[in-house]
């Protein structure tokens, strides 16, 4: 670790050179302040991503087929919750508070994932959802375990896990409605024609179109760049989408003998970019709830505060 103590020009080659050797930083560790800035942003923004996420599937509770499609449902949108709660106490290990955080996310200045504004039309969303936006998750989140920061390192630990859960989940609910009725498949693929671009976009804008990417990857919080993740996750897809039957929504969709990877078609990044600027097509709604939300917990907050002062006058008096 790099000292308090050192001089403050031999401090940030120390770090680099710590980095360098896959050791990892912790909270109580000096860090340059890009570094920290970096990290909030980045783990902010996933713990948001994780809370917002919610919404489009929870749209379906109430509405799950069957009971144990229901329990699945329930327990994957709750495993979400708990993502986002590992990820703000992650962020908050780096002088940031949850208060900050959450104002941030409502006053626009903070990002979720920009496939959260997408809306969920039908039930077979609920499986695209697993199996292409959980797919997607996974394949960015896996590298993160060897993040350089240790409290999101050993937070994506158990997030990678559980979102291996729904993966799995999704593909399997694809799965049964792809070998059912004709209009159980067509609904399969009508949800994997909407869901295969934002999934695509899910690994942010090209590389060369990527300006903190350099920083992220030499700091060792990003291990590969955003146009790699899309390729391996692009690879993955094709193959379980030839498993079920349905057709990706690319008519440019190749495979290339040369480098051994599929190339897609034309990414509509505009599209991306519109979306990421709140102009999605649920953008609106998600923030609507998420406030709402906000406000009708406020009497929560208010009252384990309370709580928590009551205790701490009560310990003191017994301490006197
Ligand atoms: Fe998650
Ligand atoms: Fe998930």
């Amino acid at each position: 670790m790099v000292h308090e103590a050192s001089a403050p020009d031999e401090r940030a080659e120390q770090f680099d050179a710590w980095v360098a050797d896959e050791n990892k930083v912790e909270p109580q560790d000096w860090m340059p302040e890009g570094y920290a800035k970096t990290l909030v942003r980045q783990i902010s923004q996933h713990a948001h991503s994780e809370i917002i996420g919610m919404q489009p599937e929870g749209n379906w509770i109430t509405r799950a087929p069957s009971l144990r499609r229901k329990a699945i449902l329930l327990a994957k949108v709750q495993d979400e919750a708990g993502h986002g709660l590992y990820l703000y106490s992650a962020a908050e290990t780096l002088n940031v508070s949850r208060d900050q955080m959450e104002a941030d996310l409502m006053s626009g200045k903070a990002k979720y994932s920009s496939i959260f504004n997408y809306p969920t039309l039908t039930w077979a969303d609920v499986g695209a959802i697993g199996w292409l936006v959980d797919g997607a998750a996974i394949v960015n989140q896996i590298p993160l375990c060897r993040c350089s920061y240790g409290p999101y390192a050993r937070a994506m630990i158990r997030v990678c896990k559980e979102e291996s859960f729904h993966q799995r989940q999704g593909f399997e609910l694809m799965m049964a409605l792809s070998q059912g009725t004709p209009e159980q498949k067509a609904m399969a693929q009508d949800a994997l024609n909407r869901w295969w671009w934002p999934a695509v976009q899910m690994f942010g804008p090209p590389d060369h179109d990527s300006p903190h990417s350099a920083q992220s990857m030499a700091w060792k919080i990003k291990r590969f760049s955003n146009d790699d993740l899309r390729q391996k996750f692009i690879d993955m897809a094709v193959k379980q989408a030839q498993a079920l039957h349905i057709e990706i929504p690319d008519p440019d969709l190749k495979f290339n003998e040369e480098t051994g990877h599929w190339d897609t078609g034309e990414i509509n990044w505009d599209e991306f970019w519109a979306v990421v600027k709140g102009h999605g097509p649920c953008s609106r709604e998600r923030m609507a709830n998420r406030r709402k939300a906000h406000n009708d917990g406020a009497w929560v907050r208010e009252a384990a505060t309370a709580f928590a002062a009551k205790e701490r006058a009560r310990a003191e008096k017994v301490a006197a």
